[in-house]
């Protein structure tokens, strides 16, 4: 048999992540000059908080989305760009909140803002990028895309209050499950790839449900891998402490499939450890043993495939090109993260 090997093009040796900076560099070059110039306040604690979490890094990919739907749609613009830097300022202020709620001590490799300036700050800063975010969004001047990421907005923070009200709950239900990530961080790229395709013109709207669909789906795998994360993954890579939803008594998929399939003994284990008053040392080793064991991990990850995979058909029926070709490795590349 005779094998012909396809010569890679420079942009196909490269990640996908690596190649999207490459074919957006101009729009995410705009977008981050804003993300830095409309961060900045006469009141010194605001860029210098803002600015440490927003500098951290980040992978950007919710702007990326943004970015990359505009030009699947046809291109992308100075709304677009101002778009993108509100979505990813929603982002931020979330996470500034977030590690608040969740008491995490690090964040983007970093020590969480709330650690360095203290939680009523990160609080307070987080809503100041929120309101920015809203600037951002009126100076577009398009009523729909407003009211798309404002929806969106308040769809997160109810689905982080939902998520505190099941903590400790070792019975959550995975439909209960699901619905809290698809509020807390699915309506969030949904409502990035929405935008960013209405933001490219007139004739994107007959495109811009499957680029939400896209989105959804994709922001439901992310967060299952960075759920599966939190017991494989290693504190360098993910830049957050492994086992921070464990000690919280977060219950995610991994435990949820884990407990289903464990033995008697085993559903006693997690009884316990999700009461987090009484969980002792050696626990968080225990259960990701339980979730290797009992195939939870494999069944988790099969999981954030199928979502993928979801997102990937939702961008069939586009005209096919170079952008849909980087979204569709980007859905992939979100599930590799943690295979
Ligand atoms: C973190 O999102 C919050 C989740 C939805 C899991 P990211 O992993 O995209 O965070 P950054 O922006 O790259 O730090
Ligand atoms: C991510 O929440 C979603 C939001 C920040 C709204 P998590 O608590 O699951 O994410 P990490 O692990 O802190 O990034
Ligand atoms: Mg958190
Ligand atoms: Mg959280």
């Amino acid at each position: 048999m005779t094998v012909t090997a396809t010569p890679l093009t420079k942009n196909d040796a490269l990640n996908v992540v690596d190649r999207l900076q490459v074919m957006l560099a101009h729009d995410l070059a705009a977008t981050e000059t804003l993300l830095k110039e409309r961060a900045t306040s006469p009141v010194a604690v605001i860029p210098d908080l803002s600015g440490y979490i927003v500098s951290a890094g980040g992978k950007r990919l919710r702007p990326i989305i943004t970015l990359a739907a505009a030009h699947a749609c046809g291109t992308a613009n100075h709304g677009t760009h101002a778009l993108a830097t509100a979505v990813e300022f929603i982002h931020t202020a979330t996470l500034l909140h977030d590690d608040v709620v969740d008491d995490s001590d690090l964040r983007r490799g970093k020590k969480a803002a709330k650690n360095v300036w203290g939680s009523n700050a990160s609080i307070l800063v987080g809503d100041f990028l929120f309101a920015r975010a809203f600037t951002l969004m009126v100076e577009t001047g398009n009523i729909e895309i407003l009211g798309i990421l404002s929806d969106a907005s308040s769809v997160i923070a109810e689905g982080e209050v939902r998520q505190l009200a099941a903590a400790g709950r070792n019975d959550l239900p995975t439909e209960e499950y699901l619905a809290i990530i698809e509020a807390k961080t699915a309506a969030l790229f949904e409502a990035a790839a929405r935008a960013g395709a209405l933001s490219s013109g007139e004739n994107c709207a007959s495109h811009a449900d499957a680029l939400a669909a896209y989105g959804k789906n994709l922001g439901l795998a992310f967060q299952i891998i960075d759920d599966a994360l939190d017991y494989g993954g290693t504190t360098s890579v993910i830049g957050k402490s492994v086992g921070d939803d464990f000690r919280e008594g977060k219950t995610t998929l991994p435990i949820i499939i884990a407990r289903r399939r464990g033995s008697s003994d085993d559903q006693t284990f997690w009884d316990r450890v999700m009461d987090v008053e009484l969980q002792r040392e050696g626990d968080l080793a225990h259960a990701i043993h339980l979730i290797r064991s009992t195939g939870a991990a494999e069944a988790t990850l099969a999981e954030a495939d199928a979502y993928a995979a979801l997102a990937k058909t939702a961008l069939k029926s586009l005209p096919q090109s170079d952008w849909t070709k980087a979204l569709a490795d980007l859905a992939d590349f979100c599930v590799s993260r943690a295979h």
